[in-house]
């Protein structure tokens, strides 16, 4: 998720759970091809298993990018044919892909030929005023055959205009019952399906019901500990995470380190800090870790210590 899901989110939500599949930001071919790879590539090996989302519709700029994300060790390339908004869609690529599948198809056959990662799609059912029933089986059947064997499903459409990105991501209704059907229709394709889970427990549940995978946006980062700390116990039956204080304990060398680095996006705890903002959700000081962190994180000397007087803050709270 652009700005939400970069390293520092990601290796903090790795922390939390070792089996789930992380995504990077999405990434635009343009950007990778000629711009800052190196920047725009990085991750700890820690993240791992993490796939990169690559953003374009040209077949032969996308191979490049997405033998530029194997080269650099990303296992999964993904191609987003979901994202609304304005400034992707004057690129020809997101969700308006969805109306060419044909593209699509050349783009995934592309990626595939020019790298040995695997190349995914996350897609919408639909967009405008496509009606899904007929679309969505067909854009399955062009990325299929051009070799993709994984795909997650935004279970709504997304309007092209008048919506905005962010009411692109709540007013459309959901349609879990044709991603259900999808999977029918498409037994040997794995399908994640993607949009309003907010809990395990209903991850579970569509899992159960025969679903390969499901995709957890908004909730992971608002809620990480909730989402990711009990998911490998729940999803594959093997140890829980650790508890959040010890997450932020473990993060020490991590930060101390970004604190260290005077490269680019180096020195600063704002943005190490910002996804761990939601790590005590829901429990008791969860404020006070928020609030102190939000109010002293971006000043001027703040460091691990800023971290554990947060700590100090919560627990005096919480006791
Ligand atoms: C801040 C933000 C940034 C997002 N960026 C991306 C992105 O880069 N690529 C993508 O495929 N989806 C992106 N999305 C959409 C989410 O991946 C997801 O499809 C959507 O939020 C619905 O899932 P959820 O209800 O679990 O959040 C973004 C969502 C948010 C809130």
């Amino acid at each position: 998720m652009m700005d939400w899901t970069d390293r520092h989110c990601r290796y903090m939500h790795r922390l939390l759970s070792r089996r789930t599949l992380l995504y990077t930001e999405m990434v635009t071919s343009p950007a990778l091809v000629r711009g800052d790879a190196r920047h725009l590539l990085r991750f700890d090996p820690s993240e791992q298993p993490v796939a990169l989302q690559l953003g374009g519709s040209d077949p032969v700029e996308l191979a490049k990018a997405a033998q530029m994300g194997a080269d650099a060790g990303y296992p999964e390339v993904n191609l987003n044919c979901g994202c609304p908004s304005d400034r992707v869609q004057s690129g020809a690529f997101g969700a308006v892909l969805m109306k060419q599948p044909a593209l699509v198809a050349e783009c995934c056959a592309a990626m595939i030929a020019a790298q040995p990662a695997e190349v995914t799609v996350k897609c919408r059912i639909g967009v405008d005023d496509q009606d899904p029933e007929e679309v969505l089986p067909e854009f399955l059947a062009r990325i299929v055959g051009a070799g993709v064997t994984r795909v997650t499903i935004h279970a709504r459409k997304a309007w092209l205009q008048g919506l905005s990105p962010k009411e692109n991501r709540d007013v459309p209704l959901l349609d879990y019952d044709l991603v259900h059907r999808m999977k029918g229709l498409f037994p040997n394709l794995h399908i994640s399906i993607n949009g309003g889970v907010s809990t395990l427990e209903h991850a579970k549940e569509l899992l159960d019901a025969g679903l390969d995978g499901v995709m957890i946006g908004r909730a992971a980062y608002h809620n990480p500990t909730d989402i990711l700390q009990a998911a490998d116990a729940v999803v594959w039956g093997e140890d829980m995470g650790p508890e959040p204080v010890d997450v932020v304990l473990q993060m020490r060398d991590y930060i101390e380190a970004h604190m260290a680095d005077t490269t680019r996006g180096g020195g600063k705890l704002m943005p190490v800090v910002k996804p761990m903002l939601g790590l005590f959700a829901g429990r008791p000081g969860a404020r006070q870790w928020r609030r102190y962190l939000s109010e002293n994180a971006h000043l001027g000397g703040a460091g691990w210590s800023t971290i554990e007087d947060a700590l100090a803050a919560m627990e005096r709270t919480a006791a």
